[in-house]
């Protein structure tokens, strides 16, 4: 090995280490500048090529070319170096401002469902649950529903296991239609007195439009005690207008059917928006029906055990949707299921 070689490779070596030190940018320019630079320790070697005798050319130009590359390796490796912890070092940069949180918004059928739930607390009601997946006894029989009701139909209501059992058994699995099973569910349970509500999601095969989803919401009241009368019933639910629509709402009840109140009745609210005289979201008329209510049909007494000569009670149950769209003017259900960020935010 001729001696520029040795020299050249102790060139080498000594870039390692230099680089080794470098902190900053600043240094490893300093570096670049003191190895490669115009006036250089790597040229100045080079220019001795010239005096190295002619055998040995080849090959300690191979050595400087190589040694040329490594060096220029190791500035580059320096580089990556210096840049990455630059990088980290931003990165972790607490004089930095914060990001900004998004608060998530409670979705207004969750903020209906909570005033509905607070003000029948205040009234004495506890909350009951039930499950969404039902059996059709608890959903139908029970609940008077006759088996040629158009409502049972697998057009209407979503059935499971159609293969193994028939629609019309009382264990065949469905989801539920109405929140009015956790009635039975309760009085299965519990003896009288009972006062509960339950918020949850029913489901029903309709076609989505404006007004109508394939899965919405109610809240179920029942109420039964001694005595209690079709007053109790109209008391509770005007009390329950006047605190979620507000003081000056008046109710009105409707006859109706259902097959587990007997009398039934359909309960309008006077309009929020115009307040009874008449304006669009209310059709011109005034009002606006707000829940089916009704007494309990002793035969549904009879179907969980209860004395029927001795208990009466009540039961109401209303659409969330309904009452979110009135209370904060959403003229299209379908709204509320889109989840836009844009549309929440409102509420
Ligand atoms: N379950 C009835 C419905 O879905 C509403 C209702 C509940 C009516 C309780 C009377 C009593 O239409």
């Amino acid at each position: 090995m001729t001696e520029l070689e040795n020299e050249l490779l102790a060139l080498q070596a000594e870039v390692q280490t230099a680089v080794g030190a470098v902190k900053d940018e600043a240094g490893l320019e300093e570096c670049r500048a003191k190895y490669l630079g115009r006036k250089g320790l790597l040229p100045a070697m080079m220019s001795k090529l010239g005096s190295v005798p002619k055998e040995d050319k080849p090959a300690v130009g191979k050595t400087v070319n190589a040694v040329k590359q490594q060096i220029q390796a190791y500035l580059d490796e320096c580089a990556s170096r210096i840049h990455q912890a630059a990088e980290e070092k931003a990165a972790l940069d607490i004089s930095l401002p914060a990001r900004r949180h998004h608060i998530g918004h409670r979705h207004p059928i969750s903020l209906v469902m909570d005033s509905a739930v607070t003000i029948f607390r205040r009234m004495g009601f506890t909350v009951a649950d039930g499950p969404d997946l039902e059996n059709v006894w608890d959903n139908f029989d029970a609940l008077n529903a006759p088996q040629d009701h158009p409502s049972r139909t697998p057009e209407d209501t979503f059935y499971f296991d159609l293969d193994k059992r028939d629609w019309l058994d009382p264990e065949t699995m469905i989801l539920r239609t109405q929140t009015s099973d956790v009635q039975i569910r309760t009085m299965k349970a519990h003896k009288p007195p009972v006062r509960i509500v339950c918020p949850g999601r029913c489901y029903r095969r309709d076609t989505p439009d404006a007004t109508h989803g394939m899965s919405f919401h109610q809240i179920e009241g029942l109420y039964v005690d001694e005595n209690v009368s079709l007053a109790d019933l109209k008391g509770t639910l005007a009390e329950f207008s006047r605190q979620m629509f507000g003081e000056k709402t008046k109710i009105r009840f409707r006859p109706h059917f259902f097959p587990f109140t007997e009398p039934s009745v359909e309960c309008d609210a006077s309009c929020i928006v115009c307040g009874g005289a008449g304006c669009r979201v209310c059709k011109g008329s005034g009002w606006i029906e707000i829940a089916g209510a009704g007494l309990v049909n002793p035969a549904v007494f009879a179907n969980v055990g209860y004395d029927v000569d001795k208990v009466s009670g009540f039961a109401f149950g209303f659409g969330l949707e309904r009452i979110a769209m009135i209370r904060y003017g959403i003229n299209d259900l379908r709204l509320l299921y889109d989840n836009d960020v844009r549309f929440l935010h409102q509420f």
